[in-house]
Parts: C-alpha cells; sequence; structure tokens
C-alpha cells in the first residue's frame, strides 16, 4: 500500500508540474477580473476619452544614497488632479541595495518590485530555469521583505534583467512564488493603437523580442507589455535611456518634445498605459532630461485624465475598470504600513560571490554574511 501511495503521489506531482501550451485566447470564456486575451481592446469596452491614462514610472537596479536623492527630489510630495499622491514603482536589485532606503521608499506610497538577486548576465537568465529564478526572484522577495521590513504580500510585480526572458521559466517561479505581473516584454508591433496589459490564460498575440518568451498558459499571471518608444530616427526603444536617437543631454525643449509625443501616440490613441522605463543614472547626468521630466510630470498631475500611479494600482483598475469620472473621485489607495525600521549598518560581511566584504543598511538583525542567491537571508 506504501509503495502505491508514493507512486500515486509522483503520478500527481508529474501531473501537476506538467504546463500545457496556451490556446489561442477565446474572448468568450476570458473575462474580466481574472482573465483578458492580448489586445489592443480598452477594458471595459469604454471609449478612449472615458478612460484614465495611465503613466508609469519605473526605475531598475540598486536603491543606494548615490540615486535616492533624484527618486525624492521627482517624487516626494507629489499629487495627482484627484490628489491622491503619485506612484512609482522600483525593481530593485540585491547588490549594494540599502534596505532602509527602501524601506522609506514603501512607507512614502511607491512600489517595491523584484528585479533579481545577483542581475548577473544575460546568458545567464536566457539560460535559467525555474530553481534559479526561484533562488534569484522568489528568495529576493524573502530577502526584501526581511531586511527592508516590509509585506512579502506588497511585493507583487518583476522585471527580468536585461528584459531577458527565460521561456515558461520565470512564470512557473511566479506562479510559486505568489507574484502578480511581468513586466519584461517589449512589444514593438502594438505601439499604436497600444497592446494593453494581458493575462497568460491563452496564447498571446505579442511580438517576442527577447526570446525565448512563454508560450505555456499561466492562468491568472499578468504581463504588461513595456510599450517601445520611437527615438527621433524613429527606432523602438523599451528604456528611454537605451533610445539610441535621442536629444541631446542639455537639451530640456527637445526632451519635453520627444516625452510629449510618445505620450501622445497613447493618449490620443487608445490610452493603453504609458511606460516610461528608466534608470536613475541617465536622468541624474542628462540635465535636459531631468527637467523635462519634471515639467513633464508637472503637466500630467494637473491634468484630470491623467494619472501617475504603481504598475499594481494600474492592474486594479484593469481588472475592474471604471470610467474616468469615477475614477476622479474614488478614495486614494492605502499603503499595508511597513514594519518599523530599526536602521543598522551591517558589516564588514563577507560575500561568497566575490573577494569583497560589503557594508549592507538594514532594517533589521544583520546577517551573518553578505545575502546571496542560495541564502537570502544571509545566515
Ligand atoms: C513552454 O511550455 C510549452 C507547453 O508545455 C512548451 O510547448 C514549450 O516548449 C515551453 N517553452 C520552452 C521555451 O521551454
Ligand atoms: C554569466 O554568469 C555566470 C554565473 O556567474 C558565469 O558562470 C558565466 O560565465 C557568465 N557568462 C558571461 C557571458 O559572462
Ligand atoms: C503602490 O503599491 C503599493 C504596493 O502594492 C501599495 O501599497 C501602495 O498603496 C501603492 N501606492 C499608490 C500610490 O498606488
Ligand atoms: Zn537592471
Amino acid at each position: 500500500m506504501r509503495w502505491l501511495a508514493l507512486v500515486l503521489a509522483f503520478v500527481f506531482m508529474a501531473f501537476a508540474e506538467e504546463l500545457k501550451l496556451a490556446e489561442v485566447c477565446d474572448q468568450e470564456k476570458c473575462k474580466l477580473p481574472d482573465c483578458k486575451c492580448s489586445t489592443t481592446d480598452i477594458p471595459g469596452g469604454f471609449l478612449p476619452h472615458r478612460v484614465p491614462q495611465f503613466v508609469l514610472l519605473t526605475f531598475d537596479d540598486g536603491v543606494t544614497v548615490s540615486n535616492h536623492p533624484t527618486y525624492q527630489t521627482l517624487l516626494y510630495g507629489r499629487k495627482n488632479f484627484n490628489n491622491c499622491p503619485v506612484g512609482a514603482t522600483f525593481f530593485v536589485s540585491h547588490e549594494y541595495t540599502n534596505y532602509q532606503l527602501v524601506n522609506d521608499l514603501y512607507t512614502q506610497g511607491f512600489e517595491i518590485a523584484m528585479h533579481s538577486i545577483s542581475h548577473v548576465n544575460q546568458t545567464y537568465f536566457m539560460e535559467a530555469d525555474k530553481e534559479r529564478l526561484m533562488e534569484e526572484i522568489g528568495d529576493q522577495k524573502t530577502l526584501t521583505s526581511n531586511f527592508a521590513a516590509i509585506p512579502a504580500a506588497a511585493i507583487q510585480g518583476l522585471r527580468m534583467p536585461f528584459l531577458q526572458m527565460a521561456g515558461n521559466a520565470s512564470f512557473e517561479m511566479m506562479k510559486t512564488a505568489g507574484f502578480r505581473y511581468d513586466i519584461s516584454m517589449p512589444t514593438i508591433k502594438f505601439q499604436s493603437p497600444g497592446l494593453w496589459p494581458y493575462t497568460l490564460d491563452y496564447a498571446s498575440d505579442q511580438d517576442c523580442i527577447n526570446a525565448p518568451c512563454p508560450t505555456a498558459s499561466f492562468p491568472g499571471l499578468w504581463a504588461v507589455p513595456m510599450i517601445a518608444w520611437e527615438d527621433l530616427e524613429g527606432f523602438p526603444c523599451a528604456m528611454v535611456d537605451a533610445c539610441f536617437s535621442p536629444p541631446g543631454d542639455a537639451d530640456e525643449e527637445g526632451w519635453f518634445r520627444f516625452i510629449v509625443k510618445n505620450f501622445e501616440k497613447q493618449y490620443l490613441g487608445n490610452r493603453a498605459p504609458f511606460g516610461f522605463y528608466i534608470h536613475e543614472g541617465p536622468v541624474r547626468t542628462r540635465p535636459g532630461l531631468q527637467a523635462a521630466l519634471i515639467r513633464f510630470l508637472n503637466m500630467i498631475n494637473t491634468m484630470n485624465d491623467v494619472y501617475l500611479v504603481n504598475v499594481s494600482e494600474m492592474l486594479d483598475w484593469v481588472e475592474k475598470p471604471i470610467p474616468l469620472e469615477d475614477y476622479v473621485k474614488a478614495p486614494c489607495r492605502a499603503t499595508v504600513p511597513a514594519r518599523r525600521c530599526r536602521p543598522t549598518n551591517c558589516g564588514p560581511l563577507s560575500s561568497t560571490h566575490t573577494q569583497e566584504s560589503f557594508w549592507m543598511a538594514s532594517c533589521t538583525s544583520c546577517p551573518r554574511v553578505y545575502p546571496w542567491v542560495g541564502n537570502p537571508l544571509g545566515r
């Protein structure tokens, strides 16, 4: 009897693990809030002028004392037209990250999301299987929630390093580790009208830029397409700082027009979320870009139909779309508070991946060694 139970358990496990190839999306079966086909249709069937234009401002990589002041300047105290605080999303990688500052960003109402522990190189992520991604990104949630003292449940999203997809693997990891959305896949094909976020219950029509892309069915997991910008020569770019022909570093007017032109592709179109995806470095070091970004944010914050929000807040709307006139009046989103940060500067901590030792600012007690892949709590 024992062996039978064992065999059955094995069969069951194999069955549960098996991935089903995603089928062509059936609009009749795939309905909000849980399911959405990969289309340019506006959720809820509204006309464009009846829905909020969401703007997603995101920053990638480590959060440190050198980049945090820029975030403060750009975002702290800023409000949307409805008087609710603006949102922004941080895709944090672990190395050199200061977890007291992560706690601070979260406490200010910004969204914290994952971008891997090691961020090592593109081949490594392209070839990653589910287990590797569990260690890199699944465990990073444990790490971040612990040292930044923020609720694990507030960590819902991820962006793959280098926007490098790993086929089905990252989505298998997302299912196990309890993630809600991926925002790593650029689209060049669906710029205008833009591709709205969709779930992976069914096969996606999105173009695959950094193969391998997922082809299995992952019910309920969201993909937020990174709608490409067009640079001054018409070349597509998914990250603003990766545009090949941008305006000059000091050219504020040029940058402002460049941003507005790309924004209007969505705003005057089907109002798919407009992404401003960038790293902090280029914002700090290109005065024209920084001034133009501030001017753009100031402009949209006075518009009654444009909202600078977290990725997760945008998804809440997509799941349960309401018309603009109701959205404007809705109460501001409440944040699940962080645990209290008890600032400790930990170090020197020896590391397993380099000869270096590290200092790490934490909100809780110090780890024994520098946390890393396979040892996220640094025990
Ligand atoms: C993803 O899963 C589907 C369904 O099992 C499979 O056909 C496909 O080859 C997988 N993709 C990769 C890159 O392994
Ligand atoms: C990528 O990183 C892995 C793991 O550290 C390493 O083994 C590999 O040599 C690196 N590949 C490249 C191309 O740098
Ligand atoms: C941003 O996201 C976090 C985590 O999901 C949430 O708690 C917070 O309220 C959001 N802030 C805004 C301004 O939407
Ligand atoms: Zn990165």
